[in-house]
């Protein structure tokens, strides 16, 4: 039998949570083995404040990897206490972003900022390093499904505050994000996960708890997802992937108060192609995950090829015995050839 195939340039993923420790260990290999480099989130414990922390996470992460030529890409948080001295040794260090996020919106985020106008000055800092601000896009304190609505003020405030500062609101999960990201300059732009474009909030309580769907931005209603899949699709280069993976056990995601995160690391790559299959979008896949975000962030592409084949699985119902992958048990229509 013929078996499809997709042969593409090596992808990137521009948000990735891979933890630190023995964690770490365990996850690393979901992403280094399919994507060439990973914009490596900072809420780790303790979270990555500057370029000494940077530097040591990198190290621990490079000495993880093998020899698979995998490129961690590090990021600061930005928190009350970032000065913009802090940002002028990170991006010297090599620090290519720095994230926000407003305190308490997600995992790990208690010490998170609490008033975005006071951080302008590093902002501006940023600005003038030429380091990426890369947002938690969900203002805490409001109603669960309006949180990243009531966010885009502040968007638009840094856009045009910061008019050459690169910008990219993570994890878009709303119409309305992807109608404010389209009105912005070029310099604002947006990743999108694979599981907001596959789940919407009745995938995560509309039937029985689906605590392995539980995630922030919380998936929200068809239309939204509607217009995530139109914006990942559409070939606008302001629209990349980042997965958003963020592995937490199994004790922590099924239990009362169970943590944000789907851990889609395993099978992100082949979820998407799906996505961009079903929309009969297969010749925009590769700028998706291959082009755009390097493009916006200054990198030059990947070299190497990695190849798809339409050959339909079940996802696995376990990681490591302690995770559970996103789409565990779920047909999935390609696979990574290897
Ligand atoms: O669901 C989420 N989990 N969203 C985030 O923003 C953080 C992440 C995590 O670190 O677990
Ligand atoms: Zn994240």
């Amino acid at each position: 039998m013929n078996v499809p195939k997709l042969t593409m340039r090596r992808p990137d993923d521009f948000h990735v949570h891979l933890r630190d420790g023995w964690t770490l260990k365990q996850v690393l290999p979901a992403t280094a083995e399919v994507f060439a480099r990973a914009l490596v989130m900072p809420n780790t414990t303790p979270p990555i404040l500057n370029a000494s922390d940077a530097i040591r996470y990198r190290s621990e992460i490079l000495g993880e990897c093998g020899k698979g030529g995998f490129t961690p890409l590090m990021t600061i948080q930005i928190t009350d206490a970032t000065v913009p001295e802090t940002v002028r040794t990170a991006s010297q260090a090599g620090v290519v972003a720095g994230k926000l996020y407003p305190v308490g919106v997600t995992t790990n985020s208690e010490n998170g900022a609490t008033d975005i106008k006071a951080l302008y000055q590093v902002f501006g800092e940023m600005e003038r390093a030429g380091m990426v601000l890369c947002l938690h896009g969900e203002e805490p304190g409001e109603f669960c499904l309006e949180r990243e609505s009531y966010f885009l003020d502040a968007l638009e405030g840094l856009a045009g505050s910061f008019p050459r500062l690169r910008i990219v609101l993570e994890h878009l999960s709303s119409e309305e994000a992807v109608e404010t990201v389209l009105a912005l300059p070029e310099t604002v732009a947006a990743t999108i996960t694979a599981h907001h474009l596959v789940l919407t909030l009745d995938d995560v309580i509309g039937g029985k708890l689906q605590p392995h769907h539980f995630c922030k931005p919380l998936p929200k209603t068809p239309a939204d997802r509607a217009a995530l899949i139109e914006a990942a699709i559409s070939g606008n280069p302001k629209f990349f992937f980042g997965s958003d993976s963020a592995p937490h056990r199994i004790p922590t995601k099924e239990c009362a108060d169970g943590a944000a995160g789907v851990f889609s690391a395993p099978t992100a790559l082949p979820v998407l192609a799906g996505v961009f299959e079903h929309e009969d979008a297969l010749d925009r896949f590769e700028a998706f995950v291959s082009g755009h975000g390097a493009r916006f962030y200054g990198l030059s592409p990947n070299e190497g090829a990695i190849t798809l084949e339409r050959r339909p699985w079940k996802g696995r119902l376990r990681y490591c015995g302690e995770y559970v992958p996103f789409m565990a048990g779920k047909p999935i229509d390609w696979r990574v050839a290897g």
